[in-house]
């Protein structure tokens, strides 16, 4: 089985999907840990890496679709397939099916560390690529970016982009 916690391997390098990652692989380390105990204690952390990731799923897609990314239909068709193996499990674990809880682990733990170091990494450059447009086309226009958003450098730092440095 693959590690359970998330590491700068998975890095997607935009803060918000990382965050979900790290939230994801910790509700999916919580079921590991339920897994030890009565059958009935795994109901909750289930319920709550379920909401993760349905909710996950559906926020990358409304990035994507804002920024027209291109491998949207693939990307989702994959977030397709993974949400109805989830699903499949998680009715295998109603039924008491006993094998079903370490499947779905096993499952997750090597589906998230695949699709996250190439699809969502590729979705995530996508993305970033798409903000820097947007800034460019604000400059064009000829208003003050400034004024919405502040700009950072590599370390976090603000910075007046129309002055040198
Ligand atoms: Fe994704
Ligand atoms: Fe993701």
């Amino acid at each position: 089985m693959r590690s359970l916690k998330w590491s700068i391997s998975h890095a997607v390098f935009v803060a918000e999907i990382d965050d979900e990652h790290k939230e994801i692989f910790e509700a999916l380390s919580n079921v590991q840990e339920a897994l030890g105990g009565a059958p009935a204690q795994i109901r909750t952390p289930m319920q709550r890496l379920v909401t993760a990731m349905v909710d996950h799923f559906a926020h990358e897609e409304r990035l994507m679709r804002a920024a027209r990314y291109t491998g949207m239909r693939w990307h989702k068709k994959q977030h397709e397939n993974a949400r109805k193996r989830v699903e499949q499990f998680v009715r295998r674990i109603g039924k008491g099916d006993a094998k079903a809880g370490p499947a779905l682990v096993e499952y997750l733990s090597s589906w998230l560390g695949d699709h996250a170091r190439l699809s969502d990494r590729m979705m995530g450059a996508s993305l970033r690529n798409h903000k820097r447009g947007l800034f460019k086309m604000t400059f064009r226009a000829g208003t003050k970016p400034m004024d919405a958003c502040a700009w950072v450098d590599a370390n976090g730092d603000r910075f007046d982009p129309s002055s040198p440095r």
